[in-house]
C-alpha cells in the first residue's frame, strides 16, 4: 500500500518535528556550518588531564559558540583531551550541528530549563543580557555529572588563543570556588545603585572579604564545581536575584551583579590576558574597543557589538579581523578557512 504524497510529508514533518525539538532548526543552523578539521593529540598528550569546557549554545550565538570552539581546539596541545559540556534550551535542536561541524568532538548537550530562572530576571540594560540562556553559568555545578570536578566557563563571543591547558592548570588552593581575571581599577561601586549603597543591611554582605572587591567579568571563569556545590552557591545567587526582582533595584545589568556579589574579593585572580573583553563595545552604541596592554591569550567580544554581525554588515571593527578566521559559517563557493590562523 503505497501512502499518498500529502500524508509521507505531514508523517515526515512530524518525525523532524520531534527529532528536533520544539521547533525545526532553520537552514542556518544547520547547513550553513563547515566541517572543522579535525585536530589529533600528540604523542605528549598520554598523561595529558581531561579538560572540562562549558558553553551555551543558542540561534543568536551559535555561530561565536561553534567559532569558539574551534578557536580552543586550535591552539590546544590535547585537543582531544578536551571534553565539551553544552548547555542549550533545546539540546536537541543544537546537537546536530556541533556533530557536523565538529565529528570527532567529545561533548555532550545538556537542557537547560528557563523556568529556572523565569521569576528571578528583572529586566536589565540591554536585552540580551535578559536571557535565560546567560543565567545558565549559575547552574553548573547542578547540572554537569558529579565526575565532573572543575570547569572552565567560556561565553559565546570570544576565541582562545591560546593553549587551553594552562588556565586549566589554574590554582585554587587552598580553598577558591573562583578563577578569573579582576580588574580592581574599573569603579566597583558603579555595578551597584544607590539603592544598593544606601541600604544598611546590602553593602555588609561585601565586608570581611579576603580582598578588596573587585570588578570581574563572569564570561571566563575556572569553576570548582565540588566546593560550588558543597558551598551551595547557586542558592547564594538566586538569593540576590530575589533581592533584585522582589525587593529593591539594586543593579542594573544581567547575571554579572550577583556574581559580584557572592565573590569578590574572593576570586582567585588569573593573568589578564586570558580576558580581553569589552571589544563588542559598551553596551548602548557598540563602539570599536582596543586591546588592553599586554598579552592576548583570549579574545572577548563582551558589550553590544558581535563580531559576526558587524562583518556582515560590512562595518567591521579593525579587531573583528581576529575573530574572522574561527567563523565556520560557509560562504558561497570558496572555503579558505585555515588560510590565515
Ligand atoms: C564611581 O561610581 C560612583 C557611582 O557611579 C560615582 O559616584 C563615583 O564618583 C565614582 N568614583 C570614581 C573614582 O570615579
Amino acid at each position: 500500500m503505497a501512502l499518498s504524497p500529502f500524508v509521507a510529508a505531514v508523517a515526515l514533518l512530524l518525525v523532524a518535528t520531534f527529532s528536533f525539538g520544539w521547533a525545526l532548526p532553520t537552514a542556518s543552523e544547520l547547513l550553513h556550518f563547515r566541517e572543522a578539521p579535525a585536530f589529533r593529540n600528540g604523542p605528549s598528550c598520554v598523561s595529558a588531564p581531561t579538560i572540562h569546557i562549558a558553553v551555551t549554545l543558542d540561534a543568536a550565538y551559535l555561530r561565536g559558540s561553534l567559532a569558539g570552539v574551534l578557536s580552543i581546539l586550535r591552539h590546544s596541545s590535547c585537543p582531544e583531551s578536551i571534553t565539551f559540556h553544552f548547555l542549550a534550551i533545546r539540546p536537541r535542536r543544537f546537537r546536530p550541528a556541533v556533530a557536523a561541524s565538529f565529528p570527532s568532538l567529545t561533548f555532550d548537550v545538556y537542557r537547560f530549563d528557563p523556568a529556572l530562572v523565569r521569576g528571578l530576571i528583572s529586566s536589565s540594560v540591554r536585552r540580551a543580557l535578559d536571557q535565560p540562556l546567560n543565567y545558565a553559568r549559575i547552574y553548573l555545578a547542578d547540572i554537569l555529572p558529579r565526575s565532573v570536578h572543575r570547569v572552565i566557563y567560556f561565553d559565546s563571543d570570544l576565541v582562545v588563543v591560546d593553549d587551553v591547558a594552562r588556565l586549566w592548570a589554574t590554582d585554587l588552593a587552598p580553598d577558591h570556588v573562583l578563577a578569573a581575571p579582576e580588574y580592581c581599577h574599573a569603579n566597583f561601586t558603579s555595578y551597584f545603585t544607590d539603592r544598593f549603597w544606601s541600604d544598611p543591611v546590602f553593602p555588609r554582605a561585601l565586608s570581611g572579604r579576603r580582598r578588596p572587591p573587585c570588578y570581574f567579568n563572569t564570561g571566563v571563569m575556572v569553576m570548582d564545581l565540588d566546593r560550588w556545590r558543597a558551598g551551595g552557591y547557586t542558592r547564594k545567587l538566586e538569593g540576590w536575584m530575589e533581592v533584585q526582582k522582589r525587593e529593591a533595584r539594586i543593579y542594573e545589568l544581567g547575571s554579572l551583579p550577583p556574581f559580584l556579589l557572592v565573590f569578590a574579593g574572593e576570586v582567585k585572580g588569573v593573568e589578564h590576558r586570558w580576558n580581553q573583553h569589552g571589544l563588542g563595545g559598551d553596551n548602548v552604541e557598540g563602539l570599536c574597543r582596543d586591546l588592553h596592554p599586554g598579552p592576548v591569550s583570549l579574545l572577548h567580544w563582551s558589550g553590544k557589538g558581535k563580531p559576526w554581525l558587524r562583518l556582515d554588515a560590512d562595518r567591521q571593527c579593525p579587531l573583528d579581523a581576529l575573530w574572522a578566521p574561527y567563523d565556520l559559517l560557509r560562504r558561497d563557493g570558496h572555503d579558505d578557512l585555515f588560510t590565515d590562523i
